[in-house]
C-alpha cells in the first residue's frame, strides 16, 4: 500500500528519492509522485502509473532535498490531480502522506472554509490545516497542533517553502521508519526503501513529530517531550532485494522455499531440541485456549498452526480473522493466549486487534517475517518466520514459512518428541522435485486460463490448501476461483459446474483420499475438466501431478507448491503484472 522516501543529505536527493520509491514498488501503488528543492523553490511531479514514469519529467535534476510517494487509492480515484505530493492552497507546505484521516469531513468543515481544493484526497486537508495555523504559529506548532486533531491514521513527510533546509515529519499508525547512512538521513515506510542510503534505522513511535535536516535529527512527542534517537543496523542484504536471474520475484520466492526450510531447521534446533523462549512455552502451556488472528494467506497458514497445537499439545483452537474481530467481541476463555500471523507485522487490521487485545492485558505472540514492524512491538512475544524478504505481493515462501514455524512452536509446547527434524528435512527434499516437475503445472496454467470460473477442492488439511491456492489463482491470474470442502459441493456449490470447469482436488490424506476421489467424480459426470494432485503413496496412473511423501501433516508444505507454479503460470500466460498484481498491496496498512 502507499509508500513514502524521504531523503536529506549529499547525494542527489531526487535519484535517492526514485531509487527508494522503486524498492517500494513492490507494496503496491497506483499512482506516484516527488517534490524536491530546486534552488529556492520546491517543484513537484506527479503521474498516474509508474515510477518509471516519473523518471522522464525529473531527468538529470540534481537536488539535496526531496520527499517521494507512491499512492494506492483511497479518497478519490487514481489519477495525477490526487497523486501526492499535495500542496497547500497558497503554496507554503508540501506534503505525502500514507494512511486514512477520518475526520477529515470534519476538520474542513470547521477551519477550512476559506480554503479551495483541488484534490478529493484527505491528505489536501492535512497540508491546508498546517497552513492555516502557520499564520499564527512557528512550522513546528502548526504541525503539532494538526496532528492533535487528526483521528485515523497517518505517516507523513512534510517540505516548507520558507524553510528549505528540513524535511518536517509527523507519524501514528502508519509505518514510519528514519534512517542514517554516512551522508544522509533519509525516511521510508518499510526498510527496502533506506537500503542503499542507510546504514541504520529507527522505526518512529505513533505521534512522533520531528525536524530533519544535514545536520541532525529532532524528534519529539506530540506534546514536545524529546524522545531519544535509537538506532540500529539494517539487517536486510541488497541481494535480498534483487531478482537475480528469475524472471519474477513470485518465481524466486517460489524457488527459495526448500532452502528456507533448511534455514528454519537451523535457526530453531539444536540437535533434537527446539529453541524457543522456555517463557514462551510455559505460557502458551497455561492458556485454556490459543486464538489465532490473521488476515488473508496468513490466516490460511494459520489454520495449519490450529491443527498442530489441537494435536500435538491437546490446547483447544480457533483462527479468527482480523478484519472481523475488530468489529465483534467473541467469548473470551479464562486464560487465552493470542498468536498473530502477519508476513509484514504492518497490516493494520491486525494492529487494530492487537491493540484491542492488549488492552485487556492478554499475553501477544506475533509471528512474522519483519521484526522490526510494528506488530512485533506491540506484541509480548515473536517469532521470526526467517522467509527473507518477500517481494512480490502474492504470498509464497512466508505463507510456508508460517507453517513450518507453527509446527516448530507446536513440537516445542508439546512435552511429546516428534522427528519434525528430519520429516522437515524430508519436506525440503520433496519440494525440490516439485520444482523439478514445474512443466506439468505450466500445461495444466494453460488449460485453465481462458475459463470463467475454477474450483479447487479438498477435505481437512487438503481444503485448507484449496483455500490458498484458490486466493493465489484469483490474486495473479484474475480467474474467479473458489475452494470448496469436496463433501460440501452437493449442498450447492455443484450447480456451478458446466461443461469444461476446471476442479482441482488436491489428495494427501488416506482417510480423505477415497471419498475426495468420488467428489470430483461426480463434478466430471457434470462436464467438469478435472484435475487430480496426490501424494505418490495415494497416487493413481490417471493423476495429474503426483508429488512425493511427506509426514502427512507436513504434506500441505509440498503440495502449495504446485498451485503457486499453477497460478505464476496462468498469471505469465496471460501476461499479467505478476509480481504487482492490480488492485492489490503488499503491506496492507489501511483498515
Ligand atoms: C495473499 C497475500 C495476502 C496477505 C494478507 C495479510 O497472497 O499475501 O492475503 O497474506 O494481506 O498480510 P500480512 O501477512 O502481511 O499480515
Amino acid at each position: 500500500m502507499c509508500g513514502i522516501v524521504g531523503y536529506i543529505g549529499k547525494e542527489n536527493a531526487l535519484k535517492a528519492v526514485v531509487e527508494g520509491l522503486e524498492k517500494l514498488e513492490y507494496r503496491g501503488y497506483d499512482s506516484a509522485g516527488v517534490a524536491y528543492k530546486k534552488g529556492e523553490d520546491i517543484l513537484i511531479c506527479k503521474e498516474k502509473g509508474r515510477v518509471s514514469d516519473l523518471k522522464l519529467c525529473i531527468l538529470d535534476t540534481d537536488s539535496s532535498l526531496a520527499i517521494g510517494h507512491t499512492r494506492w487509492a483511497t479518497h478519490g480515484e487514481p489519477n495525477k490531480r490526487n497523486a501526492h505530493p499535495h500542496c497547500s492552497m497558497n503554496g507554503r507546505f508540501v506534503i505525502v502522506h500514507n494512511g486514512i484521516i477520518e475526520n477529515y469531513q470534519k476538520l474542513k468543515f470547521e477551519y477550512l472554509s476559506e480554503y479551495s481544493f483541488i484534490s478529493e484526497t484527505d491528505t489536501e486537508i492535512i497540508v491546508n490545516l498546517i497552513e492555516h495555523f502557520s499564520i499564527s504559529l512557528t512550522t513546528e506548532e502548526a504541525i503539532r497542533k494538526t496532528m492533535s486533531l487528526l483521528e485515523g491514521s497517518y505517516a507523513c513527510l512534510i517540505l516548507d517553502q520558507n524553510d528549505l533546509e528540513h524535511i518536517y515529519c509527523m507519524k501514528d499508525k502508519s509505518p514510519l521508519l528514519i534512517g542514517r547512512g554516512k551522508s544522509a538521513v533519509c525516511f521510508a515506510s518499510d526498510i527496502t526503501g533506506l537500503i542503499g542510503y542507510a546504514e541504520e534505522y529507527m522505526p518512529l513511535e505513533d505521534k512522533t513529530f520531528g525536524v530533519i535536516s544535514k545536520e541532525g535529527i529532532y524528534l519529539q512527542d506530540i506534546i514536545g517531550i524529546a524522545i531519544e534517537n535509537k538506532f540500529q543496523k539494517i539487517a536486510v542484504q541488497k541481494e535480498e532485494i534483487d531478482k537475480q536471474t528469475y524472471d519474477h520475484f513470485m518465481l524466486k520466492e517460489i524457488y527459495e522455499q526448500p532452502m528456507m526450510v533448511r534455514n528454519l531447521i537451523h535457526h530453531y534446533f539444536s540437535k533434537e531440541e527446539v529453541n524457543v523462549s522456555s517463557k514462551l512455552i510455559h505460557h502458551i502451556r497455561q492458556s485454556d485456549k490459543i486464538n489465532f488472528v490473521a488476515c488473508g494467506s496468513s490466516m490460511y497458514a494459520s489454520y495449519f498452526a490450529k491443527y498442530y497445537m489441537e494435536k500435538l499439545c491437546g490446547i483447544p483452537c480457533e483462527v479468527f480473522c482480523a478484519s472481523e474481530l475488530v468489529y465483534s467481541t467473541p467469548l473470551i476463555s479464562k486464560r487465552p493466549f493470542f498468536i498473530f500471523f502477519s508476513q509484514s507485522g504492518e497490516t493494520a487490521d491486525l494492529i487494530a486487534v492487537i491493540k484491542k487485545i492488549k488492552k485487556q492485558r492478554f499475553p501477544i505472540l506475533t509471528i512474522t517475517n519483519t521484526i522490526e514492524s510494528s506488530m512485533v512491538r506491540l506484541s509480548d512475544y515473536y517469532l521470526n518466520i526467517y522467509a527473507g524478504k518477500e517481494i512480490a505481493v502474492a504470498s509464497t515462501k512466508a505463507y510456508t514459512a508460517m507453517i513450518v514455524t507453527s509446527a516448530i512452536l507446536a513440537r516445542a509446547v508439546s512435552k511429546t518428541k516428534t522427528n519434525l527434524k528430519s520429516n522437515l528435512k524430508a519436506v525440503s527434499l520433496a519440494m525440490e522435485k516439485v520444482l523439478e516437475n514445474k512443466e506439468v503445472c505450466k500445461g495444466i496454467a494453460k488449460e485453465i486460463i481462458d475459463q470463467k470460473d475454477a474450483f479447487y477442492i479438498g477435505r481437512g488439511i487438503d481444503y485448507w490448501t484449496s483455500l490458498e491456492a484458490s486466493l493465489k489463482l484469483k490474486e495473479i491470474a484474475y480467474i474467479h476461483t473458489e475452494a470448496f470442502s469436496s463433501g460440501e459441493l452437493k449442498h450447492g456449490p455443484i450447480a456451478l459446474i458446466t461443461k469444461n470447469t476446471p476442479v482441482l482436488a488436491i489428495i494427501t490424506q488416506e482417510g480423505t483420499n477415497r471419498i475426495t476421489r468420488s467428489n470430483l467424480e461426480e463434478t466430471a459426470s457434470r462436464g467438469a475438466k478435472t484435475y487430480v494432485i496426490a501424494s505418490k503413496g495415494l497416487s493413481t496412473p490417471k493423476d495429474d501431478v503426483i508429488i512425493p511423501n511427506v509426514a502427512h501433516y507436513l504434506s500441505p508444505l509440498v503440495s502449495v507448491l504446485v498451485v503457486q507454479l499453477i497460478a505464476y503460470y496462468a498469471a505469465v500466460l496471460k501476461h499479467n503484472d505478476v509480481d504487482k498484481p492490480k488492485n492489490l498491496a503488499k503491506s496492507v496498512t489501511v483498515e
